[in-house]
């Protein structure tokens, strides 16, 4: 059997690990990251796409990292390990979660930075520092506010020690009970804003820029970005999920809890798009503006609304709170390991890994300042080039291969008594995760590795033959160890 297998905490309710789960899901990623990119790739072409990645290999992927980590009980490294062993597979399959940790480390270390701006807006936003303000005064702040090295390192000094804070006491306390009250008023508030944009005179622009699509404006590497961002939003690729579901007890149901945090996720960035493009389109703002979009924007919406100065200063604060149980969710799985694999106390291995995201964030913080014109990948700040190898490689590498681990390792009986999801759901079930998701995930990755369409069609053959081989080769295998499957 398994050869770490810790007697962990476990959920209190399905309910409780729900909310946890969407509160890893919702954050920045939704508010800030998914109008900014909609905003530079041209929109509803690139929102299409997205959708199309989150329902076929968001889904199947979210529900399997999820099933991995409840089979495999431990932290991502180990579960790999444990089901490798438990399912006679090569034990380089912990690679998968070794690559899990170092994302979330990655992530995380751009992730306070950001999450650091938000603050600063919460704190000017109860000032009144926004009351009645242009769009053109807006973005001079912001842009004065970027031009300073030091408020941003500020901030996301700030914004790591709360997450240290947070997981250090370990995961089952207050922020269980904040997420609680939380997410259902974020909502609330979205939907306040939703109502205030459904009275402009843009909201139609808005409307139609998120979802008539336009397929001339959609490149492969806009395809990338949207699958990436697929991943990143769900928080799925890296292991968060994982972990959640070691500590999910049998008898609760994967599937259920799956579907309803793909929905919660996906509303709040359609939300969230729609009010942004409307004081967008409303202003005679840019869509493309980049990663200042949110901030540039909203700000111009609470300035004129009534009561704006409340409504701003809580939702600043509730994306805050927002970013912070998604933060949490993208160090446990390194804290979990450094603990359990590598003998740590937990406020050590919070302490160790806070210093290195901590410092890996000044590197984040002089992108949009002293480093501004560094690149580190071509045409790519230090943040850019982050953002990229993190959201657009690690993340779908990680989730496509959990897929596969699932879809070709895991045994039939084993997968079905996991997710029951009926003759019909496991047939549909099995084919995704072995057919689509990650064949759709190597054709992305193929066609962005080369520029010229005859090249880019050669890679995706290649890449979809070795795919082939490979489960052709699995397939035989099972049939050999495992009659009937
Ligand atoms: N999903 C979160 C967001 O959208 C970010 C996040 C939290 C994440 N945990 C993760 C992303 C794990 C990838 C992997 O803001």
């Amino acid at each position: 059997m398994s050869a770490i297998e810790l007697s962990k905490p476990q959920w209190s309710s399905q309910k409780v690990f729900i909310l946890a789960a969407v509160g890893s899901a919702v954050g920045l990623g939704n508010i800030w990251k998914f109008p900014y990119i909609t905003g530079e790739n041209g929109g509803g072409a690139f929102v299409l796409v997205y959708l199309l990645c989150v329902a076929l290999i968001g889904l199947p992927v979210l529900m399997s990292e999820v099933g991995l980590g409840r089979l495999g009980r431990a932290n991502p490294p180990q579960a790999m390990a444990n089901l490798a062993a438990d399912f006679r597979a090569s034990p380089l399959w912990s690679l998968l979660g070794l690559n899990g940790v170092l994302a979330g480390l990655l992530i995380l270390s751009f992730y306070t930075v950001i999450a650091g701006w938000a603050m600063d807006y919460f704190v000017e936003s109860a000032k009144g520092s926004f009351r009645g303000i242009s769009g053109e005064a807006v973005g001079q702040y912001f842009s004065g506010f970027l031009a300073n090295p030091w408020a941003l390192l500020f901030w996301h000094t700030v914004m790591v020690g709360l997450t240290l804070a947070i997981v250090a006491k370990g995961v089952k306390g207050g922020l269980e009970k904040a997420v609680n009250f939380m997410m259902p008023l974020l909502f609330l508030i979205l939907l306040v804003l939703v109502g205030w944009s459904a009275a402009q005179n843009s909201f139609g622009d808005s409307l139609r820029f998120l979802f008539a699509p336009d397929f001339s404006k959609l490149t492969w590497e806009a395809v990338l970005i949207a699958m990436g961002h697929a991943f990143f939003t769900l928080s799925i690729g890296m292991g968060a999920m994982m972990v959640y579901g070691s500590y999910l007890p049998e008898g609760y149901s994967i599937t259920r809890a799956s579907l309803w945090i793909v929905f919660a996720d996906t509303a709040v960035a359609l939300l969230a798009g729609v009010v942004i493009f409307t004081v967008v389109f409303g202003n005679g703002l840019e869509p493309g503006a980049g990663p200042g979009l949110l901030f540039q924007t909203l700000p111009v919406a609470f300035g004129q609304m009534s009561g704006g100065w409340f409504w701003g200063t809580l939702f600043f604060f509730l994306v805050v709170l927002a970013a912070l149980s998604s933060a949490i969710s993208l160090i446990e799985p390194a804290v979990s390991w450094l603990e359990q694999n590598w003998r740590m106390s937990r406020i050590r291995a919070t302490l160790l890994l806070g210093a290195l995201v901590w410092l890996a964030g000044i590197g984040t913080v002089l992108s949009f300042n002293a480093w501004k014109d560094v690149h580190l990948l071509p045409g790519r700040t230090f943040f850019d080039s982050l953002d990229f190898v993190t959201a657009n490689i690690m993340l779908p590498l990680g989730g496509m291969l959990m897929a596969v681990f699932m879809a070709w390792v895991i045994p039939a009986a084993v997968r079905r008594k996991t997710f029951d999801l009926g003759l019909v759901g496991d047939a549909l079930f099995i084919r995704d995760l072995r057919y689509i998701a990650p064949v759709g995930v190597l054709i992305v990755f193929a066609s962005n590795l080369v520029e010229s369409s005859l090249h880019r069609w050669i890679a995706v053959g290649v890449a979809l033959a070795l795919y082939a081989l490979y489960a052709y080769n699995r397939s035989r295998y099972n049939l050999s160890i495992r009659p009937g499957e």
